[in-house]
């Protein structure tokens, strides 16, 4: 608490000296705020993009967010210096950094690496600003309990993907020993002594509660054995990092995930690997425009099912090891997919992918086993011209030959980023408004697509 008030006295005493959290965004290229602004989502830009470009040329892509969100989170696992590097200055970075802040560390970032000196008595905390504005901040949960025997997080509600419980988080952390109690929307954890290793079975294999199991597990009492676990490359990432430190995880990315844990970690220098969803954009980007892009700095092979759609579409694709070159065709065929946990496709690529089809020869099938209300965005879709209808997870794109540009609005990340992607591909020019959820995922998107060839451009609000 001491170091939550000492930023907002900070900030309060120099009002032209941000936060830490807003000055990351002020060194990226992309979004600018208001010194003025305690509230990061509050933005009231939007982006204008107009259809007709071919997009060409190279791209490069930064950390996964994914990977740094829970990465920033493992740090608070030990005292000391701790350094990310490859980190993109995204808001949900900047949203994660003031989660971290208020549980007592303090954050520096400056051309895309983190610094967090982590002190040795942390407040267990997560309050409801934070929680509600970023849903992943629920991982402090495991990291919490393990590291001080208490937490104190507010429940999160749902978002705009859906309900969003967390019962297979809470059951993992139970079975190694946790109690909770929920009052008045506050989520109290408490462990009596430490935390036990335990073989938890999940019944599906969630990324948050993969996570939050390893997390707890590192520094827990004995051995963790964790089946049916997420297989997520960013949980990769997680444990290389995590090992780095001096744990004991193996098997991370594969379907059993088992961790020693050990007595005590340290801090380290991590690079986060890049991040393949911002890849696949830009890649969707290539294609819708029918043009050639190349990717850098991500390995092809975390888009395995992704590529192997896009190539299915009529897409010509080259991988290398951390880099891939796609062409897209002058129009795109009609493709079924449904989407899966890794490796199967990301339910963070769909509404891309759907934009895609939404022009293509053809139509397509698009199933979502992920989340309930992954298609609000195509209700704006269809504002541009797309034919589609929706029947509770499936959706059918018959695909037109031109969408039609006009203003819409951006209701998560990916819904944002493939309305943009439908703008370049549409007559006129497209509006996207409410892209503060853009900001949270994409570092410079106007930027580097318009380093591309698009036309695009952030308007004031
Ligand atoms: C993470 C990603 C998100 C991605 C998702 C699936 C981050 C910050 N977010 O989210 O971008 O879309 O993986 O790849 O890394 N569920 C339950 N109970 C639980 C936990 C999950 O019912 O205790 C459900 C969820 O509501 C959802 C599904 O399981 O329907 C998958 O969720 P999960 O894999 O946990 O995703 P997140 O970790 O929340």
């Amino acid at each position: 608490m001491a170091c939550l008030i000492q930023l907002l006295t900070r900030s309060a005493e120099s009002p032209t000296r941000l936060p830490w959290w807003a000055q990351t965004q002020r060194q990226c290229a992309g979004p600018t705020y208001n010194a003025a602004v305690t509230n990061p989502l509050d933005i009231d830009e939007k982006i204008k993009v107009t259809g007709g470009s071919v997009l060409k040329g190279e791209v490069g892509v930064l950390g996964a967010k994914n990977a740094v969100l829970k990465e920033m989170v493992a740090m608070l696992m030990a005292a000391g210096v701790h350094r990310l590097t490859n980190v993109p200055g995204i808001l949900d970075v900047s949203l994660m950094g003031r989660v971290l802040d208020h549980i007592g560390a303090s954050c520096e970032f400056e051309g895309h690496t983190l610094t967090v000196q982590v002190p040795d008595e942390i407040n267990p905390e997560a309050p409801l600003d934070l929680v509600r504005a970023m849903r992943a901040s629920i991982v402090v949960l495991g990291p919490l309990l393990a590291r001080t025997g208490r937490a104190r997080v507010a429940f999160p509600g749902g978002d705009d993907l859906g309900s969003r419980p967390i019962d297979w988080h809470l059951d993992s952390l139970r079975q190694m020993g946790a109690e909770f109690k929920l009052e008045h929307g506050v989520l109290t954890g408490w462990v009596d002594g430490r935390l036990k290793g335990a073989t938890l079975d999940l019944e599906f294999p969630s990324v948050g509660a993969t996570e939050n199991s390893i997390l707890a597990a590192v520094i827990a009492d004995g051995v963790t054995t964790i089946n049916n676990a997420a297989r997520e490359p960013e949980i990769q990432d997680i444990a290389a990092q995590l090992n780095a430190m001096g744990a004991k995880v193996t098997g991370a990315g594969t379907h059993t995930i088992t961790i020693e844990g050990v007595g005590a970690l340290h801090p380290v220098e991590h690079h986060v690997i890049g991040d393949r969803l911002e890849a696949g954009t830009y890649a969707i980007a290539g294609a819708i425009t029918g043009g050639e892009v190349t990717i850098r700095n991500c390995d092809p092979a975390h888009l395995r099912m992704e590529l192997r759609k896009l190539e299915e579409v009529g897409c010509e694709i080259e991988r290398g090891d951390d880099f891939f070159v796609i062409a897209g065709p002058k129009r795109a065929k009609a493709v079924d997919f449904a989407t899966l946990p890794f490796p199967g496709f990301h339910t963070d690529m769909q509404p891309q992918m759907v934009a895609l089809l939404a022009t293509a020869d053809g139509t397509s099938i698009v199933t979502e086993n992920l989340y309930d209300s992954r298609f609000r965005y195509i209700g704006e879709l269809m504002r541009m011209g797309a034919d589609v209808t929706t029947e509770w997870q499936h959706a059918v794109v018959r695909g037109v030959p031109t969408l039609s540009g006009c203003p819409v609005l951006a209701f998560d990340i990916r819904a944002g980023a493939a309305l943009v992607l439908a703008g370049l591909a549409a007559d006129g020019f497209t509006t996207v408004g409410d892209i503060s959820h853009i900001d949270r995922g994409y570092e410079d998107l106007v930027g580097k697509l318009a380093s591309l060839g698009a036309q695009i451009e952030r308007l004031a609000g």
